[in-house]
C-alpha cells in the first residue's frame, strides 16, 4: 500500500521490488486493517448466532479480510463454499482479485468472481464473490443454495432490488435448510416445481445440482449481512432482532469545502479544480465523483488535452476511470500505485462511494450528482436521471478523503444546498420497474407477490403494473402463473423480460441474428463516443453509419462493419496488432471500443444461452422491414407518436416525450417510433429509437392495442 505520509515521495520500488517484499507487505497491511483486531470475536459470534449483521466503516477490511477468516475457520469444510454478495459487478471483480494475491492463488482456484456475462469459478473455488442479481439466479437451479456454508450479503445498505429480494429468499431458504429435504416447507415445494421445468430446457447438468440435493440432510446455512452505515436497526429488526456488532474504523479529519456559487457545468468545474489540487496542494491522489461512463470518459480526455498545455515538470497526472462496464482487466489499473512523482486522479461513479476502496485517495471532488433509477407505477416508465445525491452518498464521499491521511473534500456547490439533500437513498425497489424481479420470483414458485416479506414493500400499484406488464409480454397466464414455455425461457435468460421477449419473438420472426446484435448493443452503454467537445465531428461520422429507418438498424450496422473490418485485417495477417487496429478503426469511426468489445462479449455470450434453448441463429439478410416488425412486435409497450407540434406522445404512459439529439432520428421527426430508454434531463427524452408503422401495433400486438372497430 503507498504511504500517504506528506512529501514523501512515492517509492516505485514497490512494483520492482522482489515477491517476498510484495508478500511481506500485503501481510502487514491485511494486519493493520481494523478488522483485524476482531477476527477471533467475530468468528465466535459467526459460530453462536445464524444471522449476524456486521456494521463497520467502509475500507475497514470486511469484505476481503472476513471470508478469508471464515476459511480460516473451517468453514468451507466437505466442498462448502462461501458466497459474497456485492450489488455492483465492479466490486465483485477488483476484491476478488485482490484477495486471490492476498491468498496467492490464481483467480477462478480458491478464490473467484462470478457476475452475469463474466464467470472465473471453477469446482475448486470455495471464496465466491458476486452479484446479488447473480445469486437470485443460482437460487433458480439450486434452490437451497446447498453449495454454501455461508452467505455474506454486503453492502446491505445500498438496499439494491436484488439484495432486497435476497434478504427475503435468503430468510425463507435459511428456515428450509434447518429442516430436512422432503419435508412440506415452503422451499422443497419450489425446488419440485422448479426442476420440473429445468429438465425440459436446461438439459441434464442442472438437473444434477437439483438431484443432488434432494433426500440429502442440508447443513444449516449461516447468514451474514454487512453494511457500511450506521444504522444495523432495520436489519436487526427485519431478522427478528438479529445480533448486531460493529468494526471500528479509523478516520482522519477531513475539511469539506463548498463552491461560493453555484456552478451551472459540474464537469468545467470538476476540470477546474482537478488542475487547481494537483498545481497548490501537497502530493496524495484525487477522487472524482461522476455520474456515467460518457462523463468519465469525456472528462479523461479534456485531463489529457489540458495537460499538454503545461509545462512538461507539471504533466505528471494520471487520469485513471474506474466504472462498471470497463473491461475487467482495466479496473485494477485504480489500485496500482502512480509511477514516481505522478498523482493519480480517479474518476469513478459512485461505485467508489463504499464497495470499493482506493488506496492512496487524499482529495475528494463531489460535484454532488449521481445518476438513479426512477419509475413511475402510474405511467409505467422507468428512467435513468441524474439527480442530486443524498446526504448520506455526500457523506460517504467525503469520508474517503480521510482514511490515510487528514484530507480535503471539495463540493462544488454551495454549502446551503447541502441541507436542502435527502438524508439517503430511497431503496431502489421503490424506484424501479419490477416485472424482472416479478418474473424471477415466480419461476422461484412465489406466487403470492404482494403478501411477500419485502423488507420495504414496494407499493402494490408497482406490483400489479409489474404484473400487468408481464402479463402483456405473454410471460404470465391470465391467473398469474408462468406461461409455459415463454415465462419459463423469459425468466431464464440473463435480461430484462422485455430483451428475453424480442428474442422470443426474433426466433419466429427469423431475424434472431439481427436482435442478438441488438440487444447487446443495447445492454452495454452508448456504443457511440460522442466527445462533448467535437460533437458535430461525431455526428458526421456517425451518419456514415445512420440507417433512416432508426438507431437499432444504425448499430447493426456498426457491429457488421466492424465484423467486416475485423475479418478483413485478420485475412490480412494483422491477428497479433489486432487490438491495436481495431482502437483505430473505432476511433476515426466515434465509436466506443470499449463498449463495443463488450458487446460482442454479450452477443456471444446470449447467443450460447437461447442456442441452449434450442433456437436456431437465423439471420433476415437485407430484410429490415421484417426486423422492425419484429421490434414493433416486442417493444409496444415503449411506442411514442409525433403529436401536431412535434413532440411525442408515449402510448402507454400518454407522457410527451422528446427525441434525443443523439438519435439518428432527430431531425426525421417520424409519425411513430418504438424507443428503448426513458432519460430525463432538461427534459424527458427517449432514447433508441426505430420508426413503425403506426398500423403494425395493432396487428403485432392485439391484446394491447385494440383496434377501432
Ligand atoms: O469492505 P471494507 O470497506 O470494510 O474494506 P475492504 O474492501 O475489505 O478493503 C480493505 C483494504 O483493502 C483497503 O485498505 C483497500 O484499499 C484494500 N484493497 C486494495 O488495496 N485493493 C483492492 N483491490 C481491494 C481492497
Ligand atoms: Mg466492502
Amino acid at each position: 500500500m503507498p504511504s500517504m505520509a506528506q512529501g514523501e515521495p512515492r517509492s516505485s520500488v514497490q512494483n520492482t521490488k522482489p515477491n517476498c517484499s510484495m508478500r511481506q507487505k500485503i501481510t502487514e497491511h491485511r494486519k493493520s486493517l481494523p478488522i483485524a483486531s476482531v477476527e477471533k470475536r467475530l468468528i465466535e459470534e459467526v459460530r453462536k448466532n445464524d444471522i449476524l449483521i456486521i456494521v463497520g466503516e467502509t475500507g475497514s477490511g470486511k469484505t476481503t479480510q472476513l471470508p478469508q477468516f471464515l476459511y480460516n475457520a473451517g468453514f468451507c469444510r466437505e466442498g462448502k463454499m462461501i458466497g459474497i454478495t456485492q450489488p455492483r459487478r465492479i466490486a465483485a471483480v477488483t476484491v476478488a482479485k485482490r484477495v486471490a494475491e492476498e491468498c496467492e492463488v490464481q483467480l477462478g482456484q480458491k478464490v473467484g468472481y462470478s457476475i452475469r456475462f463474466d464467470d472465473t469459478t471453477s469446482n475448486v473455488t470455495r471464496l465466491k464473490y458476486m452479484t446479488d442479481g447473480l445469486l437470485l439466479r443460482e437460487a433458480l437451479l439450486d434452490p437451497h443454495l446447498s453449495r454454501y456454508s455461508v452467505i455474506i450479503v454486503d453492502e446491505a445498505h445500498d438496499r439494491s432490488v436484488h439484495t432486497d429480494v435476497l434478504l427475503a429468499l435468503l430468510k425463507k431458504i435459511q428456515r428450509a435448510r434447518s429442516k430436512p429435504v422432503g419435508d412440506k416447507s415452503e422451499i422443497g415445494n419450489m425446488a419440485l416445481q422448479v426442476q420440473s421445468k429445468t429438465r425440459d430446457e436446461n438439459g441434464p447438468q442442472q438437473n444434477g445440482v437439483l438431484r443432488g440435493c434432494q433426500g440429502r440432510k442440508l447443513s444449516p446455512l449461516k447468514l451474514i449481512i454487512m453494511s457500511a452505515s450506521l444504522d444495523a436497526r432495520v436489519f436487526s429488526e427485519y431478522y427478528g432482532g438479529a445480533k448486531a456488532v460493529h468494526v471500528q474504523g479509523r478516520q482522519f479529519p477531513v475539511d469539506i469545502l463548498y463552491t461560493v456559487h453555484p456552478e451551472s457545468d459540474y464537469i468545467d468545474a470538476a476540470l477546474v479544480t482537478i488542475f487547481q489540487i494537483h498545481m497548490e496542494e501537497k502530493p496524495g491522489d484525487i477522487l472524482v465523483f461522476l455520474t456515467g461512463q460518457d462523463e468519465i470518459e469525456s472528462v479523461e480526455r479534456l485531463v489529457q488535452e489540458r495537460l499538454q498545455h503545461l509545462p512538461e515538470d507539471k504533466r505528471k497526472l494520471l487520469p485513471i476511470p474506474i466504472f462498471s462496464a470497463l473491461p475487467s482487466e482495466q479496473q485494477m489499473k485504480a489500485f496500482a500505485v502512480a509511477p514516481p512523482g505522478f498523482r493519480k486522479v480517479i474518476l469513478a461513479t459512485n461505485i467508489a462511494e463504499t464497495s470499493i476502496t482506493i488506496p492512496g485517495i487524499r482529495y475528494v471532488i463531489d460535484p454532488g450528482f449521481v445518476k438513479a433509477r426512477t419509475y413511475d407505477p402510474r405511467k409505467g416508465m422507468e428512467s435513468l436521471d441524474v439527480v442530486p445525491a443524498s446526504k448520506a452518498q455526500t457523506l460517504q464521499r467525503s469520508g474517503r478523503a480521510g482514511r490515510e491521511v487528514p484530507g480535503k473534500c471539495f463540493r462544488l456547490y454551495p454549502e446551503r444546498e447541502f441541507e436542502k439533500l435527502e438524508d439517503s437513498t430511497k431503496p431502489e425497489i421503490k424506484r424501479c420497474n419490477l416485472s424482472n424481479i416479478i418474473l424471477q420470483l415466480k419461476a422461484l414458485g412465489i406466487e403470492d407477490i404482494i403478501g411477500f416479506d419485502f423488507i420495504d414493500k414496494p407499493s402494490s400499484g408497482a406490483i400489479v403494473k409489474a404484473l400487468a406488464e408481464l402479463h402483456s409480454l405473454g410471460a404470465l397466464t391470465d391467473d398469474g402463473k408462468l406461461e409455459d414455455p415463454a415465462g419459463y425461457q423469459m425468466s431464464r435468460l440473463p435480461l430484462e423480460p422485455i430483451y428475453s421477449k424480442a428474442l422470443i419473438l426474433a426466433n419466429q420472426f427469423n431475424c434472431l441474428e439481427e436482435m442478438l446484435i441488438t440487444v447487446a448493443v443495447l445492454t452495454v452503454e452508448s456504443i457511440f463516443y460522442d466527445p462533448r467537445e467535437k460533437r458535430e465531428e461525431a455526428r458526421t461520422a456517425r451518419n456514415h453509419f445512420a440507417s433512416v429507418e432508426g438507431d437499432h438498424l444504425t448499430y447493426l450496422s456498426v457491429y457488421r462493419e466492424s465484423d467486416e473490418f475485423l475479418e478483413k485485417k485478420k485475412v490480412a495477417g494483422s491477428g497479433n496488432n489486432i487490438d491495436k487496429i481495431m482502437k483505430k478503426w473505432c476511433k476515426e469511426n466515434f465509436v466506443n471500443s470499449r463498449s463495443l468489445k463488450h458487446a460482442r462479449d454479450i452477443y456471444r455470450q446470449i447467443r450460447e444461452h437461447v442456442e441452449q434453448m434450442g433456437f436456431n441463429v437465423s439471420s433476415c439478410g437485407n430484410d429490415m422491414l421484417e426486423f422492425r416488425r419484429c421490434l414493433a412486435a416486442s417493444f409496444f409497450l415503449k411506442a411514442a407518436q409525433r403529436q401536431l407540434d412535434g413532440t411525442y406522445r408515449a402510448l402507454e404512459s400518454g407522457e410527451i416525450v422528446h427525441i434525443h439529439p443523439t438519435s439518428v432520428l432527430f431531425r426525421a421527426k417520424p409519425e411513430c417510433v418504438i424507443f428503448d430508454e426513458l432519460m430525463q434531463t432538461s427534459k424527458k427524452y427517449i432514447k433508441n429509437l426505430t420508426r413503425i408503422d403506426p398500423l403494425w401495433l395493432a396487428e403485432l400486438a392485439p391484446h394491447h392495442f385494440k383496434t377501432a372497430e
